[in-house]
């Protein structure tokens, strides 16, 4: 049985008073719940280390929302796996697609940080999805398969079960226009497949996919009642402590 993990990508938002305003709300409302899945808050780097010290001795885990793919070096204003390990994140996000858009990263780039990341025992959370115009042209299916196989290239079988993968339909992000639950399953059921061929029928089972794009309290039951959905990657609802815990109750 996969457990399932929810995870609020804070993306450029909150300074450091609005940080720890944030994460204190989110310790108290929980404190007192039973929680039956995983919590993953992704702050800004800027917050990183304050959110570890408030979220010590809570179910909150903590996590970056990029990194780069070398150890230390001249790499003006970038971060490495090994800094994010030193305020306490044992999760990254890789491969937004706000990264992939405004900031250009490619396929190849995006393979780089996530073989970086798992060689210094940092888990990923790996985003792929599709755009408006992919989908209307039905090729979600091609690009997603694309975006796995060049993602995951040459990531063996052992590292694939310290990934999380994230769908997130470009076009259902921070848009407010969400994918029915249907049509997140259909692309979970196929992103699974594609682990399977490439490398096993457990691997598969035990991966966890995410959905992600407007995830909101009113939606987060009916996407993850949904066989192949495995827990949700949360942007503009993470925001307030509120909806953050209505969308952990829900699961
Ligand atoms: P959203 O963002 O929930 O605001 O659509 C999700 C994401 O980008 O991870």
């Amino acid at each position: 049985m996969r457990k399932k993990v929810i995870a609020g990508n804070w993306k450029m938002n909150n300074d450091l008073s609005e940080s720890q305003n944030l994460i204190t709300r989110l310790t108290s409302g929980l404190a007192n719940l039973k929680i039956n899945c995983d919590v993953i808050i992704c702050p800004p780097y800027t917050s990183l280390s304050e959110a570890n010290t408030l979220i010590k001795n809570t179910a909150i885990k903590l996590g970056a929302q990029n990194v780069y793919y070398e150890d230390n070096g001249a790499y003006t204003g970038e971060i490495s796996p090994l800094m994010l390990k030193s305020v306490g994140c044992e999760y990254v996000i890789i491969g937004h697609s706000e990264r992939r858009t405004i900031f250009k990263e490619s396929n190849e780039m995006i393979n780089k940080k996530i073989k970086k990341s798992l060689e210094h025992g940092l888990k990923v959370i790996f985003c792929i999805g599709e755009t408006l115009e992919e989908r209307e042209k039905n090729i979600t299916n091609d690009v997603i398969r694309k975006q796995v196989m060049e993602g995951l290239q040459d990531i063996s079988e052992k590292d694939i079960s310290n990934m999380i993968i994230a769908y997130e339909p470009v076009w259902a992000i921070g848009t407010g226009r969400n994918a029915t639950p249907q049509q997140a399953q259909d692309v979970h059921l196929f992103i699974r497949k594609l682990i399977e061929d490439k490398y096993s029928m457990s691997s598969a089972d035990n991966l966890t996919i995410q959905y992600g794009g407007s995830v909101k309290p009113d939606n987060a039951k009916d996407l993850l009642s949904q066989p192949d959905i495995d827990g949700a990657l949360v942007g503009g609802a993470c925001l307030k402590a509120e909806s953050f815990i209505e969308i952990i109750k829900a699961a």
